[in-house]
């Protein structure tokens, strides 16, 4: 007898209940359509939480120049041009509306002095455009999104882990098998249409903002269906985490801090932005605030623990308080720093994951039928670097076009969602593998691995990079690759740690494995692709995504794919052709309360 498992049964399953996840909930349900949403973590824990400084929308609040049209050349220009325009054209344009909607479902934004949505400047962006709750904006938009959805009907299955996709004889996606991570138990979802809003992938290093669940399942999961991923050697170093003490090494400082008029400085008490950006200063682009801060320390003009200073004490007390309460409180607890007083220690920490599964940009379809992404897990949008803020207002605009794609999608499609008899059979064995085979001689915890792994990443596939290093993080990762299926771990199936790091090691591996061989295809400095081997820009791979497929063989399959050529009305803009920037749009929106 096989094991037995529950059947649910949705029009539509959501993997990932973060800020994308729940706004395609909502859009799918607002279609009348039964909406199951699954979770390993629970619901309000997301990594959107980790997006502290604001929604970057055009709403010209506080300057009322802003437009679509400026928010798309920075976001162009900082994504260094290989983001797909067609996203980010709908992006510029839809985010304001995207916010205005969240303020109307009761997110609380700080207010203009004539009580609009206030807005705040971040690197990159032309005008002050990050519309913020204080240095808790992620959270204040899961809570917001998160009673909306409460209010849909839609089913949340929390502390569920998706371990794959379901397909039909027809090659469509049909729904997912999962276990809940509280018995262990199996749990075979049917669905007409999966959306991936499952995040990225942090945790494939030992320095990042993201917690645990940051573990790229999503996207593995989808390239195992035949799901193309895109720019995937573009990995997000945020400027500044905390680097003191050891245990909170990597913990998000807001972007809000600089935005709030933060200074960085070396051990010499020198404002070294000057020497890298002198007309953006603190607010350049990550990358390249990255790049400086993690120079400085390289050239031994450190702090006492291996980071820069970043002072915000000329905001004094009360100042801080209004626009960064977090920052203060995380300092004092954490470090015993008082930031109103004392400059804090930081460096870069990883942070965000620009590549992923590619979708279409209207409907968020990815090229297998049935499976739809949005939000950090997809790519496309951002490019070789990703604005600060744009992450927010990405999961608002694009996970509720994904809900609408896959509505639509069920709405015209009216197969069943039938399987080989078997295939379950077959995952539920490979899923308990770790856990039944018995002990052998050479079996291997999953934990250990993952520190190598992690090791491995942030030693070869750091912010800077080169050939050689490359190849030999490639050599450690794919010799951890040939130790899986000696992973073994105790215990039962109730709450078992070990079980699930059994689980995410195969996605970590397969991740890291490729970012390592598309950072060495793409020979060249672009955004967060800096190779020290090659002194800048490459004209021709400045013209290509890199796509990955798995090939006929299993093996990771990459494809140089030329970008299409932007339309005029694009190419103007980014040509400064445009004067009228603001094109007669009505700027400054009224707060609704
Ligand atoms: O620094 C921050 O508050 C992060 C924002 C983001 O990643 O968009």
């Amino acid at each position: 007898m096989g094991e037995s498992y529950q059947v649910r049964e949705h029009d539509i399953l959501i993997v990932g209940a973060g800020g994308a996840g729940l706004r395609a909930a909502i859009a799918a349900t607002e279609r009348g359509l039964s909406v199951g949403i699954v979770t390993k973590s629970l619901l309000g824990k997301a990594h959107t939480v980790m997006a502290e400084g604001g929604i970057a929308a055009a709403v010209g609040n506080v300057d009322p120049d802003d437009s679509w049209r400026q928010h798309f050349i920075d976001t162009m220009n900082s994504g260094k041009f290989l983001n797909n325009w067609q996203m980010v054209e709908t992006f510029t344009k839809e985010a304001p509306e995207r916010v205005i909607e969240l303020e109307q479902w009761g997110a609380l934004f700080n207010r203009t002095p004539q009580g609009r949505i206030s807005q705040r400047p971040f690197g990159g962006h032309t005008y002050r455009r990050l519309c913020h709750v204080g240095d808790r904006t992620g959270l204040e938009m899961i809570r917001t999104l998160q009673e909306k959805v409460l209010s849909t009907g839609a089913n949340v299955y929390m502390e569920t882990t998706v371990t794959k996709l379901l397909k039909d004889g027809g090659g469509r996606v049909v729904g997912a098998l999962a276990y809940t991570r509280e018995s262990g138990s199996f749990v075979h979802f049917k669905a007409k249409a999966v959306v991936m809003a499952t995040g990225g992938w942090g945790r494939i290093f030992k320095v990042t903002s993201n917690s645990w669940e940051g573990t790229g399942d999503g996207v593995v999961l989808a390239y195992d269906a035949g799901a193309e991923l895109v720019d995937m050697e573009m990995v997000q170093f945020h400027p500044t985490g905390m680097v003191w003490p050891p245990g909170v090494r990597g913990l998000l400082v807001t972007e809000g801090v600089r935005g709030e008029g933060g200074l960085l400085r070396n051990s010499e008490g020198e404002r070294y932005m000057e020497r890298y950006d002198p007309d953006r200063m603190e607010l350049s682009t990550r990358d390249v605030v990255a790049r400086a801060n993690y120079t400085e320390v390289q050239e031994g003009r450190g702090s006492e623990h291996g980071g820069v200073y970043l002072d915000i004490t000329h905001l004094g007390y009360e100042g801080i308080m209004k626009k960064l309460p977090t920052m203060h409180e995380q300092f004092l607890k954490l470090a015993d720093i008082d930031i109103s007083r004392e400059p804090m220690e930081v460096f870069p920490t990883v942070h965000y994951t620009m590549g992923g599964i590619k979708v279409d940009p209207e409907t968020c379809a990815t090229n297998v039928p049935g499976l739809f992404a949005a939000g950090e897990c997809a790519g496309g949008l951002h490019g070789a670097n990703r604005l600060g803020g744009n992450s927010l207002s990405d999961l608002l605009v694009f996970g509720r076009r994904a809900g609408m794609g896959a509505a639509g999608y069920v709405e015209e499609n009216h197969h069943g969602t039938q399987i080989d008899a078997g295939e379950i059979g077959t995952e539920i064995g490979r899923v308990l593998e770790p856990l039944e085979k018995p002990a052998g001689g050479d079996d291997e915890s999953p934990y250990l691995m993952q520190q190598e792994l992690q090791e491995a990443m942030m030693e070869h596939a750091n912010l800077m990079r080169n050939e050689d290093s490359l190849k030999e993080g490639l050599g450690k990762i794919l010799a951890l690759k040939d130790r899986l299926p000696n992973v073994k771990v105790g215990g039962t199936r109730l709450f078992n740690p070990g079980w699930h790091t059994a689980q995410d090691i195969r996605y970590l591996i397969q991740i890291s494995e490729i970012i390592l061989r598309t950072a060495l295809e793409r020979k060249e400095r672009r955004g967060a692709q800096w190779r020290l081997d090659y002194d800048g820009p490459d004209e021709e791979l400045g013209k290509i995504n890199l796509i990955v497929k798995k090939d006929q063989q299993g093996e990771v399959g990459i494809e140089r794919r030329e970008i299409p050529p932007m339309p005029e009305h694009l190419s103007a803009l980014i040509e400064g052709k445009v004067a009228d920037m603001a094109g007669g749009e009505k700027r400054g929106v009224e707060s609704q309360f």
